[in-house]
C-alpha cells in the first residue's frame, strides 16, 4: 500500500469545542465531515450504485464522452483531485492525460483514509507512467497550505461536493482554488442541477435504505470522536426538499425522549420530534452557477452537460489571469 500523506493547518482543535454549540443550537447540526469515516465511505460508494442516484452515472456518462475535450482544452499534465473519494470517474480522465503526455502525477486528496486507499487501488495498475500521490486533509481548512508546481495542473472537484457547501462556504471554497491557481491550471466542477423535485428526493431516499444507514453513522463517528452517546437506533432518517432553497436537507430526528451527555459534561435532553441538520446538498441553475463563480473570482470555459441536463461539469479558469 502506497504510503497517506498528511497535512493539516492545525486548526482541527477549534472544531472539537463548535460540537457543543452546534448540538445545543436551537437548530441542531453537526458537521459534514464526521459522515465519512470507513464505513461511511463505503456506504456512499453503495449509494452511488442504487438505482434512485443518478448524480454519479450521469457525472461518469458526461466524463466519458468528454474526457478528452476536457484534458485537450485544460493542457493537464498535473490531476489534483479535491474530496477524490473512489476516483472511479477520473480513470477515463486519467488515461487520456496519459495519451498527451510522457507521465503523469495524480493527487487523490480526501478526508478519509479510507477514500483515499480505495483510490489508489482504482488506480494502481493502469500504467508506470502515472505517479500516484495520496493526501490526507480538510479541503475547508488546509488548501492554502498544498504545494504547487510548474507543471500544468487541472483541479477536479466532482460528485456536486460543492452543493454540500452552504453559500458562504462554497465561495470560500471556490477562493481558495481560484487564489491557489498558476496561469496554466484549470479546475473541472461537478454540479448537480435544479430538476423535478420527485427525481431529487428519491436520490436521497433509496428504497434499499442506504442513505439512511450513511446518515446516521455520522452517530457512530461522533461518539468516538467525543465520547457521545448517542444511539442510532433512537433516529430516523428525514431527508426533505427544501424548494425554496433548491437543497436537499438531510436530518435525523429524534423517534425518542433521549439525553446526550457532552464533552464539558452538560447534559442535553432532545426531545421526540427534534432534528439534527447532517448536510445539504444544494441543486443549482444558471442564476446562482453565475454569481458563484463571479464571487470567487472564477471564469467558465467551457461547460458539459447530459441530454436530460440533470447534471454539469464546468472547465474553469481564475478570473486573475484575464
Ligand atoms: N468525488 C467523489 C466523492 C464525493 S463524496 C465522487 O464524486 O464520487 C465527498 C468526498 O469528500 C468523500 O470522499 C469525503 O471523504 C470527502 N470529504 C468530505 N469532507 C471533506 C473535507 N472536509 N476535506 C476533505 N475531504 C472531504
Ligand atoms: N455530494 C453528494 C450529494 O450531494 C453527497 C451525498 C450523497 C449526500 N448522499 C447524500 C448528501 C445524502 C446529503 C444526503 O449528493
Amino acid at each position: 500500500m502506497r504510503k497517506i500523506e498528511s497535512i493539516s493547518s492545525g486548526r482541527v482543535s477549534k472544531n472539537k469545542e463548535n460540537i457543543i454549540s452546534l448540538l445545543k443550537n436551537k437548530n441542531k447540526s453537526l458537521p459534514t465531515k464526521y459522515l465519512y469515516d470507513d464505513l461511511g465511505s463505503k456506504l456512499f460508494e453503495e449509494i452511488c450504485d442504487t438505482e434512485e442516484y443518478y448524480l454519479t452515472r450521469t457525472e461518469k456518462e458526461i466524463i466519458d464522452q468528454y474526457s478528452m475535450d476536457i484534458i485537450d482544452t485544460s493542457c493537464a499534465q498535473e490531476i489534483f483531485e479535491l474530496g477524490s473519494g473512489s476516483s472511479k470517474k477520473t480513470k477515463r480522465l486519467i488515461l487520456n492525460a496519459l495519451e498527451n503526455n510522457d507521465n503523469v502525477t495524480y493527487f487523490s486528496f480526501d478526508i478519509s483514509a479510507k477514500a483515499l486507499k480505495m483510490s489508489y487501488n482504482q488506480l494502481r495498475k493502469i500504467s508506470n507512467k502515472l505517479h500516484i500521490r495520496l493526501i490526507k486533509g480538510d479541503f475547508n481548512n488546509d488548501l492554502n497550505i498544498l504545494s504547487s508546481s510548474k507543471k500544468n495542473r487541472l483541479y477536479m472537484f466532482l460528485g456536486s461536493t460543492i452543493g454540500n457547501f452552504d453559500d458562504i462556504q462554497a465561495k470560500k471554497f471556490l477562493s481558495d482554488i481560484s487564489n491557489i491557481m498558476k496561469e496554466n491550471d484549470s479546475f473541472l466542477l461537478g454540479v448537480d442541477r435544479v430538476k423535478d423535485e420527485k427525481i431529487i428526493k428519491m436520490a436521497y431516499n433509496d428504497k434499499k435504505g442506504i442513505t439512511g444507514k450513511f446518515n446516521k453513522n455520522i452517530l457512530n463517528v461522533v461518539n468516538k470522536e467525543y465520547k457521545l452517546n448517542f444511539n442510532e437506533n433512537n433516529f430516523a432518517h428525514n431527508a426533505k426538499y427544501n424548494l425554496q432553497k433548491s437543497q436537499i436537507e438531510m436530518y435525523l430526528e429524534a423517534i425518542t425522549q433521549q439525553s446526550i451527555i457532552l464533552p464539558n459534561k452538560e447534559s442535553l435532553d432532545i426531545n421526540i420530534g427534534e432534528k439534527i441538520l447532517t448536510e445539504i446538498s444544494r441543486k443549482f441553475s444558471e442564476k446562482t452557477l453565475k454569481m458563484l463563480f463571479n464571487k470567487s473570482a472564477l471564469v467558465p470555459i467551457k461547460c458539459y452537460t447530459d441530454k436530460k441536463n440533470y447534471f454539469s461539469l464546468y472547465l474553469l479558469k481564475a478570473k486573475k489571469y484575464f
